[in-house]
């Protein structure tokens, strides 16, 4: 257990905790409390062109000499060390955000399996012999790390969100800067000295914590920062696309999501309550890839409604650390009253609110109730725009077409879901729909095996799996002349 005293973070930089440049701090809340709990170093460009310089010397450094399978080897002591402490990270990141202490120790034992999973292809990353059409070479493909990595990740799932970055980044061999989320910096800051604990050389990851503009903007700008990686809104994410195009830099963009949950009526209703359920109320709802439009078939409308109502009454809203509790507070202020602000909205458009739909200050300053909207059109901006909390839009259809029309008819294209037990109806459905993940039967189910990432305006590129490891690398061909003779370049054949 943490104590209550409040306790003070630095920046991790070189192999170290060290004071900001600054030499100023500010402070981090517990949502479930609204209480300080802790102080966070505040960064700023000084910092971060320390953490960049001291990842540019690590990069060719020892670390640089560590052959592929000793780095995997370093890759799965960190892992293990991560599943040792994670009920004491896991802790620190549930007091920071709120999230259900059940799935945060969940969550970061996970961690470590992406860890552990990137470890092993530290060493198969293989290249390539190219059959040429020109005579007398030899060539071949060569993989180098991309460089420097900056990561910039948001609060909803801190360490998650950046292992999908930071364990591909150090399999291929970068070195990274890590700024996370000003509401939630500490766990990374206790995870960062696991890193020099399980024998990483000093710099190979450094962490510099503080606000966008003063951190992230600087960090993405930073001409010896070779790539970013970055989860969060998408307003952040165009600066950030935007910044990184002035330097020619790539990017990989994990943003919002309006996904559709879209349920026929031949459906398993009640397998398909709990999938709903989970796609929208898990984690508050503070989830990019929740299901935040559910598209019934008008058929079983009605009867799907009720059974749904009646399961989301029973939910325990409370203390996220205690195991009874099934939905916890919403993680920062600003994104409590977005949330209360998208409930007016709603009301405003003509939606009608037939479970929750206001705030529970009895609780906790930022409770919200898990909220179900019906009558809802697709044209309303509460099922255009992300809310990003625990509000469910319920669109009704008529057949496949309509149900296709209206789960892509929005500016993103994360995720959808669609529960049938007719094979030909799921694959129409699957091959329709414009999303980076499509789940038939089932909702949320993400591994590091399995490539994650959106359409449209949900983001570029694609997380996890093994072609994850090649947004970190750059090929190089290396062409090889056989011949001992080079031809003559004035003499034409
Ligand atoms: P945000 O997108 O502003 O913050 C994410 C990260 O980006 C943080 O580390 C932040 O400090 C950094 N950042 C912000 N502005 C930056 C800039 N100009 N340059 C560089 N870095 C910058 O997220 P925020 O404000 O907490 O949430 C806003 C909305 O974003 C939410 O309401 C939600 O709709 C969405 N969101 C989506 C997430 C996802 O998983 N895709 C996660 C968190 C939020
Ligand atoms: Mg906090």
């Amino acid at each position: 257990m943490l104590d209550d005293a409040t306790q003070t973070y630095g920046l991790y930089i070189d192999g170290a905790e060290v004071g900001p440049s600054s030499g100023q701090f500010f402070p981090t809340e517990d949502p479930y409390t609204g209480k300080v709990w802790g102080q966070i170093a505040r960064g700023g460009a000084e910092d971060v062109a320390q953490a960049v310089a001291a990842a540019k010397r690590a990069l060719s450094g020892e670390w640089s000499k560590i052959s592929p399978s000793a780095r995997g080897k370093l890759m799965r002591r960190l892992a293990d060390l991560l599943i040792a402490r994670a009920d004491r990270i896991a802790e620190i990141e549930r007091r920071d955000n709120g999230k259900l202490a059940a799935e945060v120790v969940a969550q970061v034992r996970y961690v470590g399996d992406y860890f552990h999973y990137y470890a092993g292809l530290a060493d198969k990353i293989e290249s390539h012999v190219i059959p040429t059409d020109k005579a007398g070479v030899f060539a071949y493909t060569k993989y180098e790390p991309k460089g420097v990595i900056g990561i910039i990740t948001p609060w909803n799932s801190p360490l998650t969100l950046t292992s999908w970055k930071l364990a591909p980044a150090l399999a291929a061999g970068c070195t990274t800067v890590i700024k996370p989320s000003e509401f939630t910096s500490a766990s990374m800051i206790e995870f960062a000295a696991l890193f020099a604990e399980a024998g990483f050389p000093p710099g190979v990851v450094n962490v510099v914590t503080g606000f966008g503009p003063e951190v992230g903007a600087p960090l993405v700008e930073h001409p010896d920062v070779a790539h970013i990686g970055f989860t969060g809104g998408e307003i952040a994410g165009q600066k950030i696309y935007e910044l990184a195009a002035k330097g020619l830099k790539t990017v990989t963009l994990e943003l919002g999501g309006k996904s559709p949950n879209i349920v026929f009526d031949d459906a398993d209703l009640d397998q398909a309550v709990k999938g709903v359920v989970s796609g929208i109320f898990a984690a508050t709802g503070q989830s990019c890839q929740a299901g935040s439009r559910l598209l019934l078939q008008e058929s079983i409308h009605d009867a799907f409604l009720e059974k749904l109502i009646a399961f989301v009454s029973t939910a325990k809203l409370g203390d996220p650390a205690s195991l009874e509790t099934q939905i916890g507070p919403v993680a920062t202020k600003p994104q409590f009253d977005k949330i209360m602000g998208y409930i007016d909205i709603a009301k405003g458009e003509g939606a009608r609110c037939v479970l929750g739909g206001k705030a529970r200050p009895d609780l906790g300053p930022q409770f919200v109730e898990p909220t179900i909207f019906v009558d809802v059109r697709n044209d309303m901006r509460i099922a255009q725009e992300e809310v990003f909390g625990p509000v469910l839009s319920v669109i009704k259809f008529k057949d496949e077409d309509e149900a296709i029309a209206i789960g892509n008819d929005v500016a993103y294209g994360l995720a959808g879901a669609v529960w049938t037990k007719d094979l030909k109806r799921a694959m129409l459905v699957t091959d329709k729909l414009k999303a980076g993940t499509v789940w038939v039967n089932n909702y949320r189910a993400t591994s590091f095996t399995s490539p994650f990432g959106g359409f449209k305006r949900s983001g570029i590129g694609r997380e996890s799996g093994i072609n994850a490891v090649h947004d970190y690398l750059e090929t190089k061909c290396v062409w090889i002349s056989s011949d001992l003779e080079v031809p003559n370049p004035f003499i034409r054949r």
